[in-house]
Parts: C-alpha cells; sequence; structure tokens
C-alpha cells in the first residue's frame, strides 16, 4: 500500500554530536528545568500524553467541520503541522531507531511490531493528504471538508489506539528485553535523541502551542471534556 522506503522521504535527525549540555536530563517538558533521571518508558509516556493532545484537537476540529463551524487555517495547519514533527517525525521516528529494534529477536511481538511500522507509515499519508485540505479549510468547499473530515478521522482512531497498544502490550516487555543496565542506556539513548530533535527547551513549545490551539477551540481546560448534566440525555 505504501512505498516501503518511506522513511527516506521523512526528516530523519542524525545522532551524532551530542554534547554533555545538550543531554535531556530527566522527564521535565523542558531540558533546562530538571535535574532527574528518566527512563525511557516515562520518556515514551510523555511523548505519547503530547501527542494525545495534538490528536485531541484534531477531533475537535473534525467535530467543528461536522458542525460547518469556521476554522482557522493556521489552527488546522498548525495542529497537524505538530501531528507531522512532533508525532511522526520525532516520536515515531524514535520508536523506529530505538524501540522496535530492541525486539528484534523477540518473536512474541514480531506482528504487533509489523502492524505498528505499518500504522506509522499510514499516519505520514494521511498527514501528507491532510496538508493542503487543512491549508484550504476557510475555503468551505464541502468536498474538501467531507475529506478533511474523513482522513481526520482514519488518522484519530488509529493513532489513539495504535498508542494504547503501545502502552499496554509492548512498552511494559522494555524491561524484559532490555534488563538492568541496558535499559538504563536506552532511557539515556532516547532522552539524548529526543533533545537532539527537540532543542534545548523540549516539548515545552510544543505544548504552549497546543495549548494555544485548545484556548481558540474552547479546549482549553481539562474540565471542558467533563459532561455536564445537561449532556446526560
Ligand atoms: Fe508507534
Ligand atoms: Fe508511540
Amino acid at each position: 500500500m505504501f512505498s516501503k522506503d518511506f522513511l527516506s522521504r521523512r526528516k530523519f535527525f542524525v545522532l551524532a554530536g551530542a554534547t554533555g549540555a545538550s543531554l535531556l536530563e530527566g522527564c521535565s517538558r523542558s531540558s533546562r528545568q530538571t535535574t532527574s533521571a528518566c527512563t525511557a518508558i516515562e520518556a515514551l509516556e510523555l511523548q505519547h500524553g503530547v501527542t494525545r493532545r495534538v490528536l485531541a484537537v484534531m477531533e475537535n476540529i473534525k467535530n467543528g467541520l461536522n458542525a460547518q463551524r469556521d476554522i482557522a487555517p493556521e489552527i488546522a495547519a498548525g495542529a497537524l503541522g505538530i501531528v507531522s514533527d512532533f508525532m511522526i517525525n520525532c516520536h515515531q521516528l524514535m520508536e523506529e531507531k530505538f524501540i522496535f529494534p530492541v525486539f528484534a529477536s523477540y518473536t512474541k511481538t514480531a506482528e504487533l511490531i509489523g502492524v505498528l511500522r505499518q500504522q506509522h507509515a499510514v499516519a505520514y499519508k494521511l498527514t501528507d493528504i491532510l496538508k493542503p485540505l487543512c491549508l484550504d479549510i476557510a475555503k468551505k468547499d464541502q468536498e474538501n471538508r467531507r475529506k478533511a473530515v474523513n482522513m481526520i478521522h482514519l488518522l484519530t482512531r488509529m493513532s489513539f489506539a495504535h498508542e494504547s497498544w503501545e502502552d499496554t502490550a509492548l512498552f511494559p516487555l522494555l524491561r524484559v528485553v532490555a534488563p538492568g543496565s541496558a535499559y538504563e542506556d536506552l532511557g539515556s539513548q532516547f532522552a539524548r535523541e529526543q533533545n537532539q530533535f527537540l532543542g534545548r527547551d523540549g516539548i515545552e513549545p510544543t505544548l504552549q502551542k497546543i495549548a494555544r490551539f485548545e484556548a481558540n477551540l474552547g479546549i482549553g481546560n481539562l474540565d471542558a471534556f467533563t459532561p455536564k448534566a445537561q449532556d446526560f440525555i
């Protein structure tokens, strides 16, 4: 369905030349704030948290399109840009580079990892299709909107399931396939690469952008997701 060398078309960041000063020191959202060490699973969980926040923004955009609301192209394209830059080019690429290879000789997860890799490729393809649709969102072209709604639905449905399976069926096994110091080394390697890609401020600027989109869409606080009494109909 998709080119097997799709990775070559993606911005691949190189693990090289990281200095001690640039190492991510822990799980803080900013690499400049922290002193505590960060394990690989903790780093992955934080990255999944960020991707779920931006996927929730995409879901809200989809609901707005279905309700024929105006959606600013800078919000639609901006949120999609975070999906592309953070979820695909940072998070998923780090999984392919550091996490999946750890399971190479562990046959119990071979089929699962095959599906996860395929879904990474599909997410890339869906994001590529969505880019022009999001940029033209203000034109209110009904075919454009219908297609954008469908592509966002396919992306969010798959991505929420994808991350849930990684969190429950794959990541907990990391300590089994990489015991002791191997697991600690993996955490350091993973954190170093994240810092290399995101820079000294780490995840914080990405979260600030997501927070601006959330505020604009009326989901700027967690309570916005709590059903109210009038919703129980
Ligand atoms: Fe993944
Ligand atoms: Fe993931």
